[in-house]
């Protein structure tokens, strides 16, 4: 398989030293499938210490970051600070940023940009709401926000690209495989369409939204899922069997 299986674990504004003690030793101890590429999400305040304390074999991914590596954004982080603290990821234009924030395709476009250019890698995150859904808008929605994001690639070796409609997110609905398969193929198809055939073919496309160790090997088994983004079902030790689906 060209694509690597991905799995990353977005803890959200969650936890503390000691809970991100316990799931750090629970990573460490091993019993990851080595076929299985995971990256870790913590809180900002927490990427030096998780950094520090986890296994090499493992990536960090701040959460978010800013379009510029330093001044007056009171409040944000910069891709070279999240270098600087040894980590190699950020998630950007995940749909709490989108809807709880306010972050418009244009400022996910600039920040993608801004922290590829920069040397750290990135995840980020397209899907539809429900209304947009029930409109049948799905299709203009992921390939806009998706258009604003490649727009701004120009090497995608350091870009997983992340599906997560709004309305599966915490909700414990999730997509069916068949309706998370049809959007994943599509995507591709427009990568395929609008980047080129090579890089369709070989950028991972996760899926996110209530994945848990109970939906995540029938999710795993579509062609066009190439791991997950999980929120929080990476809090706790079924992570480890969602690293494994496809074990
Ligand atoms: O980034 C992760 C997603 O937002 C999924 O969150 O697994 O809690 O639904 P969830």
């Amino acid at each position: 398989d060209q694509r690597k299986f991905f799995v990353g674990g977005n803890w959200k504004m969650n936890g503390n030293k000691a809970s991100m003690d316990v799931i750090v030793s629970t990573l460490n101890e091993g019993g990851c499938n080595p076929n299985t590429e995971v990256v870790v999400s913590p809180p900002a305040p927490y990427l030096d210490y998780v950094r520090q304390k986890l296994d090499k074999r493992i990536g960090v991914a701040a959460q978010n970051c800013y379009k510029a590596e330093k001044g007056a954004f009171t409040g944000d982080i910069s891709p070279q600070m999240i270098k600087d603290v040894g980590c190699e990821w950020v998630i950007l234009g995940h749909s709490e940023r989108r809807h709880v924030f306010g972050e418009s395709n244009q400022l996910i476009g600039e920040k993608t940009a801004f922290a590829l250019q920069s040397g750290v890698k990135i995840i980020p995150c397209v899907g539809e709401k429900i209304e947009e859904r029930e409109a049948g808008k799905t299709e203009e929605v992921v390939f806009s926000q998706t258009k604003a994001i490649a727009d701004n690639v120009k090497d995608w070796t350091n870009v997983v690209l992340a599906y997560e409609p709004v309305w599966a997110i915490g909700t414990g609905k999730t997509a069916s495989p068949a309706q998370a398969q049809e959007i994943h193929a599509k995507l591709r198809k427009w990568l395929n369409d609008n980047v080129s055939p090579a890089v369709a073919k070989s950028v991972r496309i996760l899926y996110g939204g209530s994945v848990s160790a109970s939906n995540c090997r029938e999710l795993a088994q579509q062609p066009d899922i190439d791991g997950f983004l999980v929120g929080g079902a990476s809090l706790k030790p079924e992570f480890v069997q969602i690293i494994n689906a496809r074990s």
